[in-house]
């Protein structure tokens, strides 16, 4: 029998690529896709493994739903029976969380309790992966591990932290196999366009094509520990399979500043990045967080998790794809 897994959030970077991981891996697929007002679907980035339903032997199913909608989520999960849930789903941009905090909260932490709440209503055995994140730590000094405390900066950062918490509570109340992945900042060519890796990234492209002059950034001061998301949903899968339910970091141990990372992608493209970035201040946060640089030692050393591609080479790689991508019909 084939195992069964559902996403949330599977529409997004990181939900596109776990559904290419699982799917090769011989798994059923469901995910829960928003309801949009628009004729084109919010599925591009998985358009190479989407099967149309009128195809035999299909293995990833989509249904409409929503993570603030709790009885879809108990009639989904009750009808699908999945072994696994990755609860993916999220507000995930932290400066817009500032403008939708209370949005933000509704989608972040309460879709956790709601999928946590729906999995004990269906009485299933599932085992639950919460998509945590490096955030929660805000101001907390570098290097974080699992033991470092929290301090949360943003409205996305406290949402966030009430899921993990609530993931753990979960584990400890009712037994259930539930683990919280605390990854820092991940990216990749399927990044979103107004995170600022693939923000510099997509103007290089444009700049190099002389389509575009200029970029603007916020705070080019910020530290950032930046790895590739294709190996990030390896790490998930992974947590998933282990015989005991345990929270780790999921991080590369390597990090730049904003601006370093800028530098590498222009001079990518024989740009010099001080000819084409501007500062404007309406892209930087009511609070920041300054410095991020997660330790991953747990996760190398008990399931044998490590991450190969660092933010330089990734700067290169997303330069690459954005150029591509420009030159395609
Ligand atoms: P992303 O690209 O922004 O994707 C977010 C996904 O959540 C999208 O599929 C989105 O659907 C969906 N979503 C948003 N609101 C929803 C709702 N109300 N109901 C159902 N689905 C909803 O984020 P990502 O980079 O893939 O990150 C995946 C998860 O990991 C997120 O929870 C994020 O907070 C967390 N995380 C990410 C990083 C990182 O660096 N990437 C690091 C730590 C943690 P639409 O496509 O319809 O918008
Ligand atoms: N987005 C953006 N746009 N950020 C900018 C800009 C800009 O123009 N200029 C400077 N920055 C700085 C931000 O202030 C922040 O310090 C850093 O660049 C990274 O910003 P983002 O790429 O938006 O990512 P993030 O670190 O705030 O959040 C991402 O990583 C988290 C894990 O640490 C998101 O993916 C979150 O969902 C994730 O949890």
């Amino acid at each position: 029998m084939a195992r069964t897994a559902l996403i949330t959030g599977i529409t997004g970077q990181d939900g596109s690529y776990l559904a290419e991981l699982l799917l090769a891996k011989g798994y059923e697929v469901h995910g829960i896709v928003r309801h949009t007002s628009s004729l084109i679907a919010n599925t591009t980035r998985l358009d190479d493994v989407y099967q149309d339903p009128h195809e035999s032997g299909r293995r990833l199913f989509l249904h409409k739903g929503d993570v603030t909608d709790a009885g879809l989520l108990v009639n989904l999960i009750r009808d699908i029976r999945p072994d696994e849930i990755y609860n993916l789903a999220a507000q995930s941009h932290v400066r817009v969380s500032f403008d939708l905090p209370d949005y933000t909260a509704n989608v972040a932490a309460l879709g956790a309790i709601r999928l946590l709440e729906a999995v004990r209503a269906s009485g299933i055995d599932t085992r639950y992966y919460q998509a945590s994140t490096s955030e929660m730590f805000g101001l907390t000094a570098p290097p974080q591990n699992e033991a470092a405390p929290f301090h949360p900066r943003s409205p996305y950062g406290t949402a966030k932290l009430y899921a993990h918490w609530s993931t753990v509570n979960y584990r400890e109340s009712y037994g259930m196999f539930a683990v919280s992945g605390i990854a820092f900042n991940h990216e990749s060519p399927r990044r979103g366009e107004t995170f600022v890796t693939r923000k510099i990234t997509r103007a290089v492209a444009r700049i190099a094509a002389g389509i575009e002059k200029k970029v603007y950034l916020g705070n080019l001061d910020a530290v950032r520990d930046w790895g590739y998301a294709p190996e990030y949903v390896e790490a998930m899968w992974r947590m998933l399979q282990g015989a005991e339910p345990v929270d780790y970091v999921i991080a590369t141990g390597r990090a730049a500043t904003v601006r370093e990372f800028a530098e590498a992608a222009f001079s990518h493209a024989g740009l010099d990045w001080r000819d084409h970035v501007e500062h404007d201040e309406r892209y930087e946060r009511p609070a920041e967080v300054p410095v991020l640089i997660g330790d991953p030692t747990e996760i190398e050393r008990r399931i044998g998790w490590r991450a190969e591609v660092h933010w330089d080479e990734l700067a290169r790689v997303m330069v690459d794809a954005d150029r591509e991508a420009l030159r395609a019909p």
